[in-house]
């Protein structure tokens, strides 16, 4: 199934995500336990999609798949044009700090170092000057709305603002998409739905790619799309009921949740 493009586009772009046929099993000594069941999925640019589904459902082995941090037992996944199904993982390495930038329920940040410091590291492992990475640092943490923490350590911030330093830190390397696991799930709601905002703000101001796993309907209702996994499979997708952060923020007319209905894998 397809996530339907952003405005119509679909012809025009080539999909960011491009996976047939997928499955992966997991062997438990005798037991072959069989997580995705040939999933098929599209996910064009610019859009902003959340994956849900009941516990066991596949949703962290897709995710995994998706983030390059895992490959499928079998079926075809593109990334970006890249065949990255059977890659190597040396290969693989290089593809998800190139092309995608994560953000975890926990933040995952160096707990020693500076907010600046923290979202500098994925340059570093880039090979980016340090004057360069100092600038981008920057900048990606302006566009989070951080511009004056950048000296504070994770423990000097609020959960809310460790996780936009983790989403600035996502950004940093300009990649293809950002995969969100959970990214609400250890903030209170009201700071919940700040990240929830600055996601949608970053999809429809900066045309940001983005795909989120979560458990909360009210989360979804923040995307464009949702994609329901069910034992293993893609039960449904659905565009997302209230585009929830455009109505809050009121700027943008009701209609511009509107996408296409979704096409079946070509
Ligand atoms: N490393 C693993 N080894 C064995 N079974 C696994 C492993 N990872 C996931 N599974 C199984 O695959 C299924 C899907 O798991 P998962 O992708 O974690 O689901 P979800 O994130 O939706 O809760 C479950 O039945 C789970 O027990
Ligand atoms: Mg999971």
């Amino acid at each position: 199934m397809s996530d339907g493009a952003p405005d119509g586009r679909r012809d025009e772009l080539n999909p960011i995500i491009n996976i047939e046929g997928i499955s992966k099993e997991f062997q438990l000594g005798d037991i072959t336990v069989a997580a995705l069941r040939g999933v098929d999925l599209q996910i064009f640019p610019g859009n902003f999609v959340s994956i849900m589904g009941p516990s066991g459902s596949g949703k962290s082995t897709l995710m995994n798949i998706l983030g390059c941090l895992d490959t499928p037992t079998a079926g075809s996944y593109r990334l970006d044009g890249d065949d990255v199904a059977k890659m190597s993982e040396r290969r693989l390495a290089r593809v998800r700090s190139q092309k995608i930038g994560f953000v975890f329920q926990s933040f995952n940040l160096l707990a020693r170092t500076s907010a600046l410091a923290n979202v500098e590291l994925p340059l570093i492992y880039n090979g980016v000057s340090r004057r360069q990475r100092r600038e981008k640092a920057r900048q990606a943490l302006e566009l989070v709305d951080l511009g004056d923490r950048m000296d504070h350590k994770p423990n000097e911030l609020s959960g809310g603002q460790q996780q936009r330093v983790a989403i600035a830190r996502a950004l940093v390397n300009d990649p293809s998409m950002i995969l969100a696991d959970e990214p609400t799930g250890n903030l209170d709601t009201e700071t919940g739905t700040d990240i929830m905002n600055l996601f949608a703000e970053l999809n429809e101001r900066e045309r940001i790619t983005l795909v989120l796993v979560t458990h909360d309907p009210e989360v979804s209702e923040y995307t464009r799309r949702t994609i329901h996994l069910r034992d293993g499979l893609v039960e449904d997708i659905t565009n997302s009921a209230g585009y929830k952060a455009m109505a809050n923020r009121a700027a943008i007319p009701a209609d511009a949740a509107a996408v296409p209905e979704a096409i079946p894998a070509a």
